[in-house]
């Protein structure tokens, strides 16, 4: 397994280019199970992610061509239902994405139930109440869900909590179901967006997303598309954040500002000095780094992608503050990771609550899941001292090259195998 070794203390200047965004990718991924015509996706993010779910779309007929680097031309004319093995999903729960698309096109899928992952129980049960109420036929048998209908019907279905790929997933259910469909108390997100716009582009008949009430209209066949990715605003926020943390000047190119806001408007409120253009934001400390309590919360809110990066820029401010995680029961592993380096943090329940410390020391850690991988990178190159951060093929799942793109900035990181 490989390790990063990072010496800590460098500040980061210069700029840096976002990926596409992994969270983006993988629905529209998934929306090539419902097009009787080619797909081609450009800005593809080079993660362990998307190669999880292009080997599944595999296990469905698709035929999947890499012409250049970043881009992928799916032939979908083999396209047919199956199953989503377990070692596939047990990897990346978002396979649960797959369902929608198969079912309202061949009118059966079999995937097997996601599980857990480090950060929380994850159910899909919003998921299927939306499936069932559009007149599917649910069953789970040795921890397989299959999903049976001879044609979905619209329906009007209203989530109990905001889920992102609840959302997703229905929302390409409906697009070919016969009817409307509404969903209620719809994820906001902007990869949500580029989902509608997508099915849209394809033929589809999708009005609202970005609200909290999306409207699809069923219709009887979707094309293809033509692609690009939208850039990755929890890697924008995350290098914003290294920025940041390591009192350096950094400029995150080709992204969208308005997707990092509630981070921006923090950052301020942190005393970062903080500008942007129409496709740039940059980051510059020059003062006193304040203590900001956060409260994190769906789309516009602050992402919980983004909590375990924010807490460990919180360690090193002048003061005490509390970070409450309202998505995740689970979320706070890093915390007992960077105590070891020196962090004042103390956890209860969803709330953490920090006094800042002076400076934090170099420490052996281990990373947990994907975003708390991400902040013990990011307390390595704050800390004073050698880091070595284990286990990143987590970090591995969600971000292309970190270290690479890190040491462009200045950082002193480097891969090692362990
Ligand atoms: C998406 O996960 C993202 N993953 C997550 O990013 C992100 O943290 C999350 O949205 C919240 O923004 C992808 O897009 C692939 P949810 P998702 O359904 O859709 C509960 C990362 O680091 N819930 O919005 O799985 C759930 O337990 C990953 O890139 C139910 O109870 O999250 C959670 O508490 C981590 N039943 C809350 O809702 C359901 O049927 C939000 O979950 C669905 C969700």
């Amino acid at each position: 397994m490989d390790q990063f070794r990072i010496h800590g203390g460098k500040a980061l200047r210069g700029g840096v280019e976002a990926a596409g965004s992994k969270n983006a990718t993988l629905p529209i991924l998934a929306a090539s199970l419902l097009a009787d015509a080619p797909c081609r996706l450009t800005r593809v993010p080079n993660l362990r992610d998307t190669e999880t779910f292009l080997t599944l779309l595999g296990e469905f007929g698709l035929r999947v061509e890499r012409p250049v680097p970043r881009e992928v031309v799916i032939d979908t004319s083999g396209a047919k239902t199956g199953v989503a093995p377990y070692d596939l999903v047990r990897t990346m729960r978002a396979s649960v994405m797959v369902l929608g698309p198969l079912v309202t096109r061949f009118g059966k899928a079999q995937v097997s139930l996601p599980g857990g992952c480090a950060i929380g129980a994850r159910p899909i049960d919003q998921h299927l109440k939306g499936l069932e109420a559009m007149g599917a036929e649910i069953s789970l048998e040795d921890g397989y869900i299959e999903v049976k209908a001879k044609r979905l019907k619209g329906a009007r279905i209203s989530f109990d909590m905001v889920t992102v790929t609840g959302t997703k997933n229905l929302m390409m259910a409906a697009s070919l179901a016969k009817g409307v469909t509404v969903l209620e108390n719809a994820a906001l997100e902007p990869e949500v967006s580029c989902l509608a716009d997508l099915i849209n582009q394809m033929g589809g008949c999708v009005s609202g997303a970005g609200t909290s009430i999306i409207e699809i209209e069923g219709v009887d066949r979707l094309g293809g598309y033509e692609v690009e990715v939208p850039p990755d605003r929890i890697e924008v926020g995350t290098f914003m954040i290294a920025g940041a943390i390591t009192r350096g000047d950094v400029t995150i190119h080709r992204c969208v500002p308005e997707h990092v806001r509630s981070l921006t408007l923090r950052l301020r409120d942190a005393g970062l000095e903080v500008t942007e253009g129409n496709d740039w934001v940059k980051v510059l400390a020059n003062g006193p780094l304040r203590p900001v309590n956060i409260k994190t919360a769906a789309y516009p809110g602050f992402p919980t992608d983004l909590q375990a990066q924010f807490m460990v820029l919180m360690t090193l401010a002048k003061g005490s503050c509390a970070i409450t995680e309202t998505i995740f029961e689970n979320r706070f592993m890093h915390a007992a990771e960077i105590i070891r380096m020196g962090a004042k943090v103390v956890t209860e329940g969803r709330t953490a609550h920090l006094d800042g410390v002076k400076e934090l020391t170099g420490a052996h850690v281990m990373a947990t899941d994907l975003r708390a991988s991400a902040s013990l990178v990011l307390a390595g190159l704050a800390a004073k001292g050698d880091t070595i951060v284990r286990r990143v093929y987590h970090i591995d799942r969600g971000y292309e090259r970190i270290e690479e793109r890190l040491r462009t900035l200045g950082a002193e990181i480097e891969r090692v195998s362990e």
